[in-house]
């Protein structure tokens, strides 16, 4: 049972706000935050917006210890009018809910987190930036509060959103990427937890980030836990390769991360007529069509990164240049089409934007 009603309370000591041009990824954050508490046998309940401030939790909470916590990433987006609106908050809310089923976590009332948020974003609008490239970055999270060093599922949550002014995800904007295949370290198993936004995923995958970081590369792409040969995902964002005219991304299989931006990527696609196909695709594949001059385009696609171009991938000693390390015309133009409909300067041809009032 949700309780529907949000109390709030307004900080009484705003912050100063950084200037967009100081804006990277997450290292800011608003005035206020939202939060409501979860206990068995009473549901969700004390639903209240408060001004942004630390948690006071139990050391032996269950999060801290065995992970059990569930996120989410969105934005909002000022548009040419000086409205705000998300995109597809409905897409996240649905994941929100697929990720609290794999890790035990109860579910939440979709329709009052969307609206959740909508009062937080609004609480906070002049956070929003107004730049080109920037957003407000929403985090809705849940984590297990109870002190219990057993391991079970925890009967304490706390559902919490909160906002964080962003710019572009990598140093490199909307420039080509370097990114190394990952050949030792696996992300994510068939059974495992690779399909949920939980945390573990993102820790276990810091290793691998940290050796190829030292050579230039942005982030790895991962391979399939059992077999290392096919292509999974980058881990912040979805794989998307353009093949001899065709664009093909990884299928759903149970380890890969069900992006939003993802799938709003293969709606346009289909929309404009240009042959997407979501299947199995090794490195092999890869690279022989490589070899044959057929790979015309490689990027990236997640809510923090938008459309990253990748311009070159390393691959057991072998470098692969694509698209002479410029970014292609597929990615830009879904690039521009993507943040066109979420600034306002494009039809929301399939009414993906919610406005916040
Ligand atoms: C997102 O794109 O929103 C993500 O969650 C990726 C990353 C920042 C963890």
């Amino acid at each position: 049972m949700t309780e529907h009603s949000i109390s709030i309370e307004k900080s009484n000591s705003l912050k100063v706000k950084p200037s967009d041009e100081s804006l990277a990824f997450g290292r800011h954050f608003t005035d206020h935050m939202f939060i409501m508490d979860f206990k068995e046998g009473k549901g969700w309940h004390n639903s209240r917006i408060v001004p942004y401030q630390p948690l006071m939790l139990d050391p032996a909470s269950i999060v801290f210890h065995y992970g059990q916590t569930v996120f989410e990433g969105l934005k909002a987006y000022l548009t040419k009018e000086g409205k705000v609106k998300l995109f597809r908050p409905n897409k996240n809310m649905e994941r929100l809910n697929r990720s609290n089923d794999r890790m035990c976590i109860p579910r939440i009332d979709e329709e009052f987190a969307i609206d959740a948020i909508k009062q937080l974003v609004s609480i906070d609008k002049k956070w929003v930036p107004s730049t080109s490239g920037t957003s407000l970055y929403i985090r809705p999270f849940i984590i297990s509060t109870e002190p219990y060093l057993g391991v079970a599922p925890s009967k304490a949550y706390q559902f919490i959103i909160i906002l964080s002014p962003v710019g572009a995800y990598y140093k490199e904007g909307i420039n080509p990427v370097k990114i190394a295949v990952e050949n030792d370290f696996v992300r994510a198993v068939k059974g495992g937890t690779g399909e949920a936004k939980t945390a573990g995923n993102y820790a276990s995958s810091l290793k691998a980030q940290e050796l190829v970081a030292d050579k230039g590369y942005a982030q790895v792409l991962w391979l399939d836990g059992l077999e290392k040969k096919y292509i999974e995902e980058v881990g912040s964002m979805n794989v998307f390769f353009k093949i001899n005219g065709e664009v093909v991304t990884p299928e759903l299989n149970g380890s890969i991360l069900e992006g939003v931006t993802r799938n709003s990527v293969i709606q346009l696609l289909r929309h404009w007529d240009i042959p997407v196909s979501e299947r199995k695709i090794s490195m092999e594949e890869l690279y022989e069509s490589y070899q044959q001059g057929l790979v015309e385009e490689a990027f990236g696609a997640g809510t923090a990164a938008v459309i990253s171009p990748i311009g070159e991938l390393a691959w057991q000693g072998n470098t692969l240049v694509i698209n002479n390390h410029k970014t292609g015309q597929i990615a830009k133009k879904l690039y521009d089409t993507l943040t066109g409909i979420q600034y306002g300067i494009e039809e929301d041809l399939f009414n993906w934007t919610l406005e916040v009032n």
